[in-house]
């Protein structure tokens, strides 16, 4: 199927917030009402942990983090993870964000016409390698080595989803082949880079790395290499591609929207070279991405959820067995749940804040990311 966002799209407009079929054996449900989407991801989640089959498929490439865990094992990663995402780690993090940005606007080649997915990409993958683990500009090489492996990794990942036969991990099939072969070249340079970290006295570097390498795990033990690397990948699985799709719906939607443009460029060019970002003194800049993210949602599809008992939603019926889908995509394009909801129109965020929209999806929490 060419579109399925806009196929889903056309069927939840037809037909409702909540939409039950069969999907080949499978009984699916696809929810996008804001407060039963909150049930199933809040409210119920011991009844709807992720799919195993999703998680078996995405373990292959990512090994056992945050990602793919589950109920048991994700609290512990969760807490080992946490450390990375302090305050502090996030203002160094943020000083690489803007000396980066503005590198990146001096290295363009003005009055010539730009690519800008390209140019996002390429931000947003020496902007993942640097805070990650600490791979300078200068190393492009090995970042466009991991840049790649991860780009396989994830057509590969699409491949395993559409299939209808998933081998496990240790069978020899082609797709299991080529997964390992991709795996094994990021490994490679991150094993290259954690050795020299680990053979130097420990100095912070402001990374995810960094803080990985002072943490321990439930038991007190500092973490393995393998652990290290299975969270350093899904970071760089769920994080790269994401912000780099979101950077060029940005760009994309700069240049449509003559008059919500302006507003961000009024706001940027009245910020004082030096002065610190915060989006406090960008609310139309904010807006405007959160408009960017509601309308093209780079995770259009979420992780499917599976129920583990006979429940109720809201009336409506599911049982044990039965798959739970929310899609940011159709969500976020409902005329139930935003007014004028095809139109774009970055003023709606800048009212007051309405609950049922903040906790409508992570793609549009997921502002400060980008
Ligand atoms: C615009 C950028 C981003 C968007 C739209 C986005 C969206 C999402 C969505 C929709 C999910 C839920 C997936 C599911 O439950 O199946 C998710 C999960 C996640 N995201 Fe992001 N994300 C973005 C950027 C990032 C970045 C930069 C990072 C960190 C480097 C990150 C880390 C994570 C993690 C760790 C999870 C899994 C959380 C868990 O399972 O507990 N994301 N993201």
């Amino acid at each position: 199927m060419d579109d399925p966002a806009g196929f889903l799209m056309t069927l939840a407009d037809k037909f409702g917030d909540v939409l039950q079929f069969k999907l080949g054996p499978f009984k699916v449900t696809l929810i996008s009402n804001p407060s039963m989407i909150q049930e199933v991801l809040i409210g119920k989640v011991k009844q709807f942990p992720k799919s195993t089959r999703d998680t078996n498929i995405l373990s292959k490439a990512i090994g056992q983090g945050i990602v793919t865990a589950d109920q048991q094992t994700h609290k512990p990663l969760r807490k080992i993870a946490q450390p990375a995402f302090m305050h502090r780690r996030l203002q160094s993090y943020q000083g690489v964000f803007e000396q980066y940005a503005l590198e990146s606007v001096s290295d363009l080649n003005h009055g010539n016409t730009v690519d800008m997915a390209v140019e996002m990409e390429r931000l947003s993958l020496q902007i993942t390698c640097k805070t990650l683990f600490g791979l300078c500009k200068s190393e492009l090489k090995k970042a466009s080595a991991v840049s790649e492996a991860m780009n396989e990794l994830h057509h590969l990942l699409s491949k395993n989803f559409e299939a209808v036969v998933n081998f496990p991990a240790w069978f020899t099939s082609l797709l299991n082949v080529r997964v390992k072969r991709a795996r094994k070249i990021i490994d490679q340079i991150i094993d290259e880079i954690l050795l020299k970290r680990r053979n130097e006295p420990f100095q912070d570097h402001g990374d995810l790395l960094s803080s990985l390498l002072e943490a321990t795990d439930e038991t007190g033990n500092s973490l393995t290499n393998k652990n290290i690397k299975d969270h350093l990948v899904s970071y760089f699985i769920v994080g790269h591609e994401t912000t780099s799709n979101s950077l060029m719906w940005c760009w994309y939607c700069l240049a449509k929207y003559d008059a919500e443009a302006n507003k961000v460029y009024k706001e940027v060019i009245h910020h004082k070279n030096g002065e610190p970002l915060s989006f406090d003194k960008f609310p139309a800049t904010l807006a405007f991405i959160k408009e960017v993210l509601r309308l093209f949602p780079p995770v259009w599809l979420i992780g499917a959820r599976r129920a583990t008992e006979n429940t109720d939603i809201d009336g409506f019926k599911i049982n044990k067995g039965d798959k739970v889908f929310i899609s940011p995509f159709v969500v976020h394009r409902l005329k139930s749940n935003f007014n004028k909801a095809e139109h774009f129109n970055p003023s709606r965020w800048e009212n007051e804040p309405d609950i049922k929209k903040a906790v409508i999806s992570p793609s549009v929490r997921a502002t400060e990311t980008v």
